[in-house]
C-alpha cells in the first residue's frame, strides 16, 4: 500500500474553482464596470462599403450633436504618425482609421468622443463620409488573379501575402504517384468567429504623472504594453496595462485593435478618461475572425491501408490585413501538425495566403495557430480514405497510428511529438461508446433506409508555444514567467505572465504551488493581468498557459523549496544534505518522525532564519525545451432525419490525454466548453459574405451560438501519458475539444449519408444543406 500522503488541493484534486463565487454572484470586475470621473465614451464610424475610396469626411454635423467633444479621422492619426499599426505577426501593418480608402465593410473610419455612450453613437451617425465604390474581391481564388490590387500601399503589388511550405515536396509527389490508392479532397474550414460573450473594450487615461493607465480586455497584457510603446512612442515605463476579469477570449482578445489606439489618442487629446466598448456587431464584423482555409488534401496508401504520403495545399483568406498573431517563423501557425496521429513516411504541406475585401484576422480561435484546420483536414481525409479502401475507420487509424514505442516521434513535418498512447486512447473510446453494438445497429438501420452515422476523430495537436529557438511574437521570445512569495503564515501569492479569461488559473496555479510546497491552495492567491506587478509573459492563448507558465510556476516553487531546505536544516539542527522533501514536508533523512512543514519553515524564514537570507520568494522565466502534444479520440453518434435533414447528436464520447491533470473538474469544464464550440462550428456557424463583400450575419440572430437546448450531452474519459519534458508532466487541454471535435461530427454525418453516395460536405452542416444533399442524391439515384 502506498504511504504517500496527498495534500489537499494538490495535483489531480477536483478542487472547486476559487474564482467562481465572484463570477456566479455577478461580482466580477470587467472593463465595462470601470467608470471614472469625467469619462468620455467613444464610438466608431464604420464603412458600409467593402472597398471604396474615401472622397471626403465631414464632421460638422457630428460636432453639433449635444455632448460630442471631438471627432478624429485617419488623416489626423497619420499626421501624428499613428496611422498604421504593426500586426502581431510582423508581416503586415493595419490601418488604425481608414486612410484614402476602406478595404472591408465595417472598417473603422472615424472615432467620435462624447459625454455619453448614446451621444457618441449619435455623433458617429452624423459623420458624413463620401465614398466612391471600388471593385470588390471577396473570394481568395479571385484574389489570386491580381486583377484588382487591394493593397497598393505595400511594396509587392500583389494580393498574395506569403507562401509557406514544410516537408519534402519531391519525395511526397513520388510516393503519391507510386501509391496503389489515392484520395484527394478539397476541404474548406469555413470562416467563423470566437464570439466571446464579453466583446472587446478598453478604458484609457493619463494619470497625474502623465502615465497611461490602460484597462483592456487583453489575453496578453505585456505584449500590449510593448506594442503600444512601439506604436505610440510612449516609453514602456509610462504605460500601465491592466486586464481585469475577462468574459471569454478564445484568441479574439490577442490582437491590438484600432479602437484601442483611438481611445488612447482621445484620452491624450481631450485630457480625460475614454471608454470604448464595442457592440456585438462590431465584434463579429471587425475583430479577429478564425479559419477560412481551403485545403486540398491528398493521401496515398497501399491497398492494405498503410498510408504512404500526405500532401496538403491550402489557400488562406486573410481579409484586408494580415492581422494574425502567429509566431514570426510560422506564418501558417502550427499547420505543420497536419500529419496528425499517423506515421506518414513522407509529407508536404503548403499554404498561400491572400488579401480579400473582408475583415482581417486569421486568429487562433481556441487553437494553437491553425491546429484546428490541420486536425480537421487530416481527420476528414482519413475517413475519406477508409471509405475508398472500404475499410473500417477505426481499423484504418489503428493501422497507421504512431506507436507508443516511437515517442519521442519525429514527424515528417518537423515536430518532435513528446508522448502518447494513441491505441489505448482509441480503444478506451471504442469501448465506452459501445462501438461494436453501434456498428450492428447501424447495419440493421441501413437495411431500413435509416441514416445513422458514427464519426471518429483521433487527433493530435501541438501546444505550449514555445521554445525560444523557434517561437517569438514581434521578436519577443515565447517564454512565460512566475513569481511566488510565501508569507510568514504559509499563505502566499503567485503572479504569472498569463491571463485567465475563464480557464480557472486562480485555482490551478494555486494547486501547482500546493503540490510543490505542501501549502493550502485556498491561501495561495493568484494574480495576473497587471503589467506593473506581474512578471513579463506572453499571455494566455493557444493552450500555452499550462505548458509554459504552469511549468514556470512549478520551477519557481522548486526554487523556493531549495531556499526553504536551508531554513529547515537550521530548524531540524542537521546539515542541509540530511534534509529531504518527502510527503509534502522536510524530513531528516532516515528519521521521518523528525520533520517540519513548509508552513513552519515559512514562519522561520521571517523570524528565525539564522545565517539564511530572510524571506521566501522566487521567480522563474521558463523557456520550454519542446512543445507538448495533447491528443484524444472523440466519437460522435448521429441520427439524421431523412425528411428534414436534421442531424441529432445522440451520443458523444471524448477521451482526452493531456498528460498529468492538475484539476480534473476544470479539465472537464474546458472539454465541455470546447466541444460545444466544435458542435457550433460543425452544425451552425459560418461568417458569411455575399459575392460583393457584404457581411451577411452580423449579430446572434444570424450567427448562431448554441444554447443548452441544442447542445448534446457530453461524456468524457481520459488516458494519461505525461509529457516527459514538462516539470509536472502536464500538457495543455483548453483547445483540444475545439480542435478535435469538428471532424468527429462531420465524419458522423458523412458516415450516415454514405449509403447515398455523398462523400464530403463543408461545414456548417445545417439542416437545409443536409436536406438538399439528400434530395440531390435521391434525384441522382432515380436518374441512374
Ligand atoms: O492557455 P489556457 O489556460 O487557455 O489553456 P490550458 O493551459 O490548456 O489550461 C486550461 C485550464 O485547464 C487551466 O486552468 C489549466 O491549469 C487546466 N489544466 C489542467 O488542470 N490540467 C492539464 N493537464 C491542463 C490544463
Amino acid at each position: 500500500m502506498s504511504t504517500e500522503r496527498k495534500h489537499e488541493g494538490s495535483l489531480g484534486m477536483a478542487m472547486k474553482r476559487k474564482e467562481d463565487p465572484r463570477f456566479i454572484q455577478g461580482k466580477g470586475r470587467y472593463v465595462d464596470d470601470i467608470s471614472l470621473p469625467g469619462m468620455l465614451y467613444m464610438a466608431l464610424v464604420r464603412s458600409p462599403y467593402p472597398h471604396a475610396e474615401i472622397v471626403s469626411i465631414d464632421i460638422s454635423e457630428a460636432m453639433k450633436v449635444p455632448g460630442v467633444k471631438a471627432v478624429i479621422a485617419g488623416k489626423d492619426l497619420d499626421a501624428a504618425g499613428l496611422g498604421w499599426l504593426p500586426t502581431f505577426h510582423g508581416l503586415d501593418k493595419q490601418m488604425v482609421l481608414a486612410i484614402g480608402k476602406v478595404l472591408f465593410q465595417y472598417q473603422e473610419v472615424a472615432a467620435v468622443f462624447a459625454e455619453t455612450r448614446a451621444a457618441a453613437a449619435d455623433g458617429a451617425e452624423a459623420v458624413q463620409v463620401n465614398y466612391k465604390p471600388l471593385p470588390v474581391v471577396a473570394d481568395p481564388f479571385a484574389a489570386k488573379t491580381d486583377k484588382v490590387i487591394l493593397r497598393p500601399d505595400r511594396e509587392r503589388k500583389t494580393n498574395h501575402i506569403y507562401h509557406w511550405e514544410v516537408g519534402d515536396r519531391e519525395a511526397t509527389v513520388k510516393a503519391l504517384a507510386a501509391s496503389s490508392k489515392r484520395i484527394k479532397q478539397r476541404i474548406w474550414f469555413q470562416r467563423c468567429h470566437p464570439a466571446p460573450l464579453e466583446p472587446c473594450g478598453c478604458v484609457a487615461y493619463f494619470d497625474t504623472m502623465g502615465r497611461l493607465q490602460f484597462y483592456v480586455t487583453s489575453q496578453a497584457p505585456h505584449v500590449y504594453r510593448t506594442a503600444l510603446a512601439i506604436v505610440t512612442g510612449i516609453p514602456e515605463d509610462k504605460i500601465h496595462v491592466i486586464s481585469p476579469d475577462i468574459g471569454g477570449g478564445f484568441g479574439n482578445k490577442v490582437p491590438v485593435y484600432p479602437g484601442y489606439v483611438c481611445a488612447i489618442v482621445g484620452a491624450l487629446k481631450l485630457a480625460c478618461p475614454v471608454k470604448w466598448i464595442e457592440t456585438r456587431t462590431e465584434n463579429l464584423t471587425s475583430t479577429g475572425f478564425a479559419r477560412d482555409y481551403h485545403m486540398d488534401v491528398e493521401i496515398g496508401a497501399t491497398a492494405e491501408g498503410r498510408v504512404t504520403a500526405l500532401h496538403v495545399a491550402t489557400t488562406a483568406d486573410h481579409g484586408a490585413f494580415d492581422a494574425a498573431a502567429d509566431p514570426t517563423k510560422y506564418p501558417a501557425g502550427m499547420f505543420g501538425v497536419v500529419t496528425g496521429s499517423y506515421d506518414f513516411p513522407v509529407a508536404h504541406a503548403e499554404v498561400d495566403a491572400y488579401f480579400t475585401n473582408k475583415a482581417p484576422g486569421g486568429i487562433a480561435y481556441r487553437c494553437s495557430f491553425r491546429v484546428t484546420e490541420a486536425s480537421f483536414a487530416i481527420e476528414r481525409a482519413m475517413d475519406i480514405l477508409a471509405d475508398e479502401l472500404n475499410m473500417n475507420a477505426a481499423d484504418l487509424r489503428r493501422k497507421n497510428f504512431v506507436r507508443k514505442e516511437q515517442f519521442p516521434y519525429p514527424s515528417p513535418l518537423g515536430f518532435t511529438y513528446d508522448s502518447g498512447d494513441y491505441h489505448k486512447t482509441l480503444d478506451t473510446a471504442l469501448e465506452k461508446v459501445g462501438y461494436h453494438s453501434l456498428l450492428n445497429e447501424q447495419a440493421e438501420k441501413r437495411t431500413r433506409g435509416e441514416l445513422m452515422g458514427i464519426g471518429i476523430s483521433t487527433f493530435t495537436e501541438v501546444v505550449g508555444a514555445g521554445p525560444s529557438k523557434h517561437f517569438d511574437i514581434l521578436g519577443i521570445k515565447m517564454f512565460d514567467s512566475a513569481e511566488i512569495r510565501i508569507h510568514p503564515t504559509g499563505a502566499g501569492i503567485v503572479r504569472a505572465g498569463t491571463k485567465s479569461q475563464g480557464q480557472g488559473h486562480e485555482t490551478t496555479w494555486a494547486q501547482i504551488v500546493a503540490e510543490e510546497l505542501g501549502l493550502d491552495p485556498q491561501n495561495i492567491m493568484v494574480e495576473e493581468g497587471d503589467t506593473d506587478t506581474a512578471p513579463y509573459g506572453l499571455g494566455t492563448y493557444a493552450s500555452r498557459s499550462t505548458p509554459v507558465a504552469g511549468a514556470a510556476i512549478a520551477m519557481a516553487a522548486r526554487r523556493i523549496r531549495e531556499k526553504a531546505r536551508k531554513v529547515a536544516a537550521h530548524l531540524l539542527e542537521v546539515g542541509e544534505a540530511d534534509v529531504e522533501w518527502k510527503d509534502y514536508r522536510f524530513q531528516v533523512r532516515g528519521v521521518p518522525a523528525k520533520s517540519v512543514t513548509m508552513k513552519e519553515v515559512a514562519f522561520a524564514a521571517y523570524t528565525n532564519m539564522a545565517q539564511n537570507e530572510p524571506g521566501l520568494e522566487a521567480s522563474y522565466y521558463y523557456d520550454p525545451p519542446n512543445m507538448t502534444f495533447p491528443n484524444g479520440t472523440y466519437i460522435a453518434v448521429v441520427d439524421i432525419d431523412r425528411e428534414t435533414g436534421e442531424s441529432k447528436v445522440r451520443k458523444f464520447i471524448a477521451v482526452d490525454d493531456c498528460g498529468t491533470i492538475i484539476n480534473p473538474l476544470i479539465v472537464e469544464g474546458q472539454i465541455h466548453g470546447g466541444l460545444t464550440e466544435g458542435f457550433a462550428m460543425a452544425f451552425m456557424q459560418e461568417i458569411q459574405y455575399d459575392s460583393e463583400g457584404n457581411h451577411l450575419n452580423t449579430n446572434f440572430t444570424d450567427y448562431l451560438v448554441p444554447t443548452s437546448l441544442e447542445t448534446p450531452h457530453w461524456e468524457t474519459a481520459k488516458t494519461i501519458t505525461p509529457s516527459p519534458h514538462h516539470p509536472i508532466g502536464a500538457k495543455g487541454v483548453g483547445e483540444s475539444p475545439n480542435v478535435g471535435s469538428p471532424a468527429a461530427f462531420v465524419n458522423a454525418v458523412m458516415d450516415a449519408l454514405s449509403p447515398l453516395g455523398i462523400r464530403h460536405m463543408d461545414m456548417p452542416l445545417t439542416r437545409d444543406k443536409v436536406w438538399r444533399a439528400i434530395r440531390d442524391a435521391e434525384a441522382r439515384e432515380k436518374a441512374s
